[in-house]
């Protein structure tokens, strides 16, 4: 039976993720804070999942977890999916904020991704499955540390999976624009970037998850989503004074998809 470790299972997208690789026939280390929720997750997908209650902005708990990882009899994939946004701007937000952001983000995916590679490199085979953002392509105003964060993820993921080559281990790293999880719900109040609501609708979790294992299958290094996106992150990437010269515009229909997205409930 393959075996994956997956950390924020008990979200939005991690948990659309766990479903569908329980239906491939997966055991599943199921990662995350909420033990109640975590193990009625359990319940939900079969016997051959287990909870791993662990708090990533912990040093103690991310080693835990990369001890397990490192002594696991065997570990095909490691979805790495954890994360958290706290809108606030730049002049507002104290130390903590802007550290855990980046701890729980970026830190301890890099922790744990390179406990993931360091285990499968020894079986010659496996795969990481990276959740980024397209926070990583232009900026976005009062979610600063957040995109910061998933800008250091990128950086990572682009230069392991140079590492990677010729070890049999793969990596796909995925960025979603806006996906309708407790996260945006939680942006959309809060005050995050109007950017977020550009699009009619948000994605729904069940469709990245879907687009990310089909992009891993593929053996693709990087994909954006939804994919008509791609080539505008490609280029506010190239050029972010184009973004910042659109914006006045883009934040006004942002503001306007974010009234809409609220008003659903
Ligand atoms: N939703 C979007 O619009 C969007 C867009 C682009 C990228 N993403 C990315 O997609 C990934 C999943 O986000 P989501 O939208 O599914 O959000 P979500 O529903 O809020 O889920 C976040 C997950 O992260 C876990 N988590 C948060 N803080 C943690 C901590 N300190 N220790 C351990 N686990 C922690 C939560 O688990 P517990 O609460 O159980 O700890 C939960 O499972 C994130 O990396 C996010 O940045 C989301």
């Amino acid at each position: 039976m393959p075996f994956a470790v997956v950390t924020g299972a008990s979200g939005g997208i991690g948990l659309a993720l766990c479903r569908l690789l329980a239906a491939r026939g997966y055991g599943l280390l199921l990662v995350g804070r909420d033990a109640t929720r975590l193990a009625a997750i359990s319940v939900e997908l079969g016997s051959d999942t287990q909870p791993f209650i662990a708090d990533l902005e912990r040093e103690a708990d991310v080693a835990a977890l990369s001890t397990e990882i490192a002594n696991r009899v065997r570990l095909d994939l490691f979805v790495c999916c954890h994360g958290i946004s706290e809108p606030d701007a730049v002049a507002k937000s104290d130390a903590t904020a802007l550290s855990r952001q980046i701890s729980i983000n970026l830190t301890a995916s890099m922790i744990l991704m390179a406990a993931g590679v360091r285990r499968m490199i020894r079986q010659n085979t496996g795969n990481i499955l990276c959740i980024g953002s397209q926070g990583a392509f232009g900026g976005m105003g009062d979610s600063a540390a957040y995109a910061a964060s998933k800008f250091g993820l990128r950086g990572f993921c682009l230069s392991l999976i140079q590492e990677l080559r010729g070890t049999g281990v793969g990596l796909t790293l995925v960025h979603p624009g806006a996906v309708d999880t407790p996260m945006l719900r939680h942006e959309a109040a809060a005050g995050g970037s109007a950017l977020n609501f550009l699009n009619e609708r948000p994605m729904n979790a069940e469709h990245v998850a879907t687009a990310a294992l089909k992009a891993l299958d593929a053996g693709k290094s990087e994909i954006i989503l939804p994919v008509w996106d791609s080539l505008s992150m490609r280029l506010v990437s190239g050029w972010p004074d184009l973004l910042h010269s659109l914006l006045p515009t883009l934040l006004r229909h942002g503001e306007k998809g974010r009234k809409r997205y609220l008003s659903r409930g």
